[in-house]
């Protein structure tokens, strides 16, 4: 009998979905014949005209890199990774080099839509790699070029929800169930990856009926004293109906129950053909399964139906003269309400949407404004955006040996990064700027002032009893409750105000916080690579490949070398390829020691000292260190605005420098706009890019304004309908 159920929720989701957005969204691949006459009438032509005198079989051919033979059925020969960096190439505007003649809009666009229309044919599908991997190799020059005349080319899609949507709906609708799963982990650190493809597997599916079976067992739990039908908690009055076996439900209560089911999971009424579907559902339900299971098993089913999982942004009415179409308004204040916050929208937003206020831009304008500004609309995605880009919240992923410096604690410090974003935000003024910058800080605010007093208390009660018996007390000395946070931020103390000030020839902003350092740090050394690779996409927008399985990347283990000696490894001309992008860029923050504290000496072990440092009996007595000078300086290149080019020494002046270029903070932009999206940017989103920009740079560097003009963009609004 349970299998039969569990056919009929199945079917339920079948139902649900059949001719639904997910749908909507599936391209159908094309055939094999389809995708070769395509070759042949774009692509062998294109190749003839812009590749081949370089890449031809004549002359030595350039990368060896043979275009016109290179195999058009990606399927049966390798060659589809080689397409891939073809369409990397020209969809970059990389290839033909920039002293030949352009290729035309149209010649390129025929050859991207057949290099990926083949790519999914053949399943290689190295475009979600192009895709995902990095929104970096668009290039930034298009983007933000006034001229720059791309068409707009957001598709309309389906979004799965994040896991921290579903989390927030778990905690709301099954208020007080225990035992539910999360079906779409991880939970955190998911940077940008709300990008994920739509799929929902039997694993996952599986994980969502346990979850609305749980949720409904509670909101139907009852019990029978002496004969007496009894609910248990909080039970819908309309649920009781159907479950009480003094009832014999009518049609007018099974659909009451089904409404009142349809508004606490998808916040809407059922649509008639719905309403009709689930009553037949329910009593099919009651006749194989028994009354309460059957009932159970239907208001189950409303968990399953897809908005429930997925965020459709497929837009409705007729496309407008550049075929796009703007967000249907239920659609438009899901969106907007899930850009800032986890929860289902407030019935106030539904309302606007249903009234037509979304209808323009400027009610769109006037509703994200209320948005940020109603203390009671919780925006938690704000700040996950800060900590996803900056991605300080790994600091405590990494292990430290709280001998080497007991006050480490990573969970205080990542909260008082946390803080200091809240904080600048809450100023509102040039936030890269003031990030990056920033003098300020945070230092245990949570616990600092509670620590103090308590050290107070703890010294003074010390004194008392070193007064009344001075001879035990003579040797002891005193231990400190809390840990002293406050030196890795280089202070001697907690401070008495906060935020405080901090020394400004030693930190400045994110990037110097000992959150972002630890982040960015091994356990017991500096992370150069990393945080240079950091740099260099998320400041200055450049793309490093992936490092080969072939290497073997680690660096020598010399403890009696500095950290810069031993990268000499990566300096090789194969390696330098690559490490040229990080290794520079990275090397500023050597100001720090791998705790993120500051320091002008490194710490090396002194071999010959070691040597010595022997008991009578020959004995080892362990490591001898020695200090010598810390070397900070650095330098950028390979970027397209030279004023940041050239030699840098320390992280203060260079992190000043890279906060005060433009450029750096259109790359800001584009990784806000990456985010927000929930997709990589494309040339298409030029205009919206640029109006954002602006929009930052006329309201003095605010992020609310940002956010308003984001949310108000054409590529937040519109999308392009697929088939188009
Ligand atoms: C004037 C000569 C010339 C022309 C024309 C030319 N290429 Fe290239 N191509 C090169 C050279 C040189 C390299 C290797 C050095 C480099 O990457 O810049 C290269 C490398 C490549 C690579 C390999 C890149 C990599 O990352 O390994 C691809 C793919 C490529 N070209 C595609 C094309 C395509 C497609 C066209 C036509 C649209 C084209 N090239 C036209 C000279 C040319
Ligand atoms: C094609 C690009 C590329 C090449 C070539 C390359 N690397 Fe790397 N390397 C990277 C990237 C990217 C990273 C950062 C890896 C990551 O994201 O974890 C890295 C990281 C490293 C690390 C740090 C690993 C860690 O766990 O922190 C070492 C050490 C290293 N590379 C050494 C080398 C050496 C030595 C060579 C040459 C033999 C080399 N690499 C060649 C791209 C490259």
């Amino acid at each position: 009998m349970f299998g039969s159920v569990i056919r009929v929720l199945a079917a339920a989701v079948l139902l649900c979905s059949a001719g639904s957005v997910v749908a909507a969204a599936d391209h159908k691949p094309i055939t094999l014949e389809a995708s070769q006459d395509l070759y042949k009438k774009h692509v062998v032509p294109f190749i003839a005209k812009h590749c081949a005198s370089c890449h031809g079989t004549e002359k030595k051919p350039k990368a060896d890199l043979v275009l016109a033979t290179l195999d058009p059925d990606m399927k049966v020969s390798s060659s589809a990774g080689r397409w891939a960096l073809v369409l990397d190439q020209v969809v970059m505007d990389e290839m033909p080099p920039d002293d030949k003649p352009r290729p035309t809009k149209a010649e390129v666009e025929a050859v991207v839509a057949w290099i990926k229309a083949e790519m999914k044919r053949s399943g290689k599908n190295l475009e979600r790699r192009e895709q995902v991997r990095n929104g970096n190799s668009v290039p930034h020059r298009l983007l933000f070029d006034p001229k720059s005349a791309a068409a707009f080319d957001a598709a309309s899609r389906v979004r799965r929800l994040s896991p921290e949507i579903y989390e927030a709906f778990m905690r709301d609708v099954g208020k007080g169930v225990n035992g539910l799963g999360q079906p779409f982990s991880p939970v955190g650190y998911t940077t940008f990856a709300d990008m994920g493809s739509p799929k929902i597997d039997e694993p996952i599916t599986a994980l969502l009926i346990n979850n609305a079976l749980a949720i409904v067992k509670k909101q139907t739990a009852f019990k029978i004293e002496s004969g007496e039908f009894k609910k248990i908690g909080f039970v819908p009055r309309e649920f009781e109906a159907l479950i009480d076996p003094g009832n014999e439900p009518t049609d007018e209560q099974i659909h009451a129950a089904i409404r009142t089911q349809f508004e606490k999971v998808v916040k809407r009424k059922p649509t008639d053909e719905e309403a009709g579907r689930f009553l037949s559902l329910m009593r099919q339900n009651i006749k194989d399964a028994g009354r309460v299971t059957g009932v159970r098993y239907t208001l189950a089913a409303v968990f399953l139906l897809p908005e429930v999982v997925f965020r459709s942004e497929v837009g409705d009415g007729k496309p407008d003269a550049l075929g796009r179409v703007r967000l249907a308004p239920r659609e438009l204040a899901f969106a907007l309400n899930y850009a800032l916050s986890d929860r289902q929208p407030p019935s106030w937003l539904l309302d606007e949407a249903a009234k037509g206020k979304l209808d323009t831009n400027e009610g769109v304008a006037a509703t994200v404004k209320r948005m940020l500004d109603d203390p009671k609309f919780t925006k938690p995605r704000i700040l996950r955006f800060f900590r996803e880009y900056f991605e300080y919240g790994k600091a405590t992923e990494v292990f430290k040996d709280a001998k080497a410096f007991n006050g480490h604690d990573a969970r205080t410090l990542i909260a008082d990064a946390d803080r200091l974003v809240e904080h600048v935000l809450e100023q509102d003024r040039q936030v890269l700027f003031e990030l990056l910058t920033t003098r300020k800080a945070f230092v245990a605010y949570r616990t600092a002032e509670d620590t103090k007093k308590k050290r107070i208390e703890a010294r003074k009660k010390f004194e008392e009893q070193k007064k009344k018996d001075p001879k035990k007390y003579a040797n002891k000395t005193l231990k400190l409750p809390g840990r002293s946070i406050y030196e890795s931020y280089g202070l001697d103390d907690f401070p008495d105000k906060q935020p405080t000030d901090l020394p400004g020839d030693q930190r400045a902003g994110l990037l110097t916080h000992p959150a972002w350092l630890v982040a960015f740090s091994k356990a017991d050394e500096n992370d150069v690579i990393h945080r240079g690779k950091w740099v260099r996409e998320r400041l200055l927008g450049g793309v490093v490949p992936d490092v080969p399985i072939t290497v073997d990347a680690q660096l020598p283990n010399e403890p009696h070398h500095t950290l810069r000696k031993r990268m000499r490894v990566t300096e090789e001309t194969y390696c330098w390829q690559c490490h040229q992008y990080m290794n520079r860029v990275g090397y500023p923050f050597e100001s720090y020691d791998h705790f993120g504290r500051f320091r002008k000496t490194e710490t090396i072990l002194d071999p010959e000292a070691t040597a010595k440092n022997v008991d009578k009996k020959g004995k080892q007595l362990g490591p001898v260190m020695r200090e010598v000078e810390a070397n900070a300086k650095g330098g950028i290149e390979f970027v397209p605005d030279k004023s940041l080019e050239g030699d840098v020494d320390g992280a203060v002046a260079y992190v000043e420098k890279l906060a005060k270029s433009e450029y750096v903070e259109q790359v800001f932009i584009r990784h806000a706009f990456r985010y927000w999206m929930g997709r990589n940017e494309s040339l298409g989103d030029a205009k919206s890019l640029q109006a954002i920009h602006n929009t930052y740079n006329e309201s003095d560097g605010s992020m609310k304004a940002l956010i308003v003009a984001m949310l108000t963009s054409d590529s937040f609004l519109y999308r392009v309908p697929s088939g188009n």
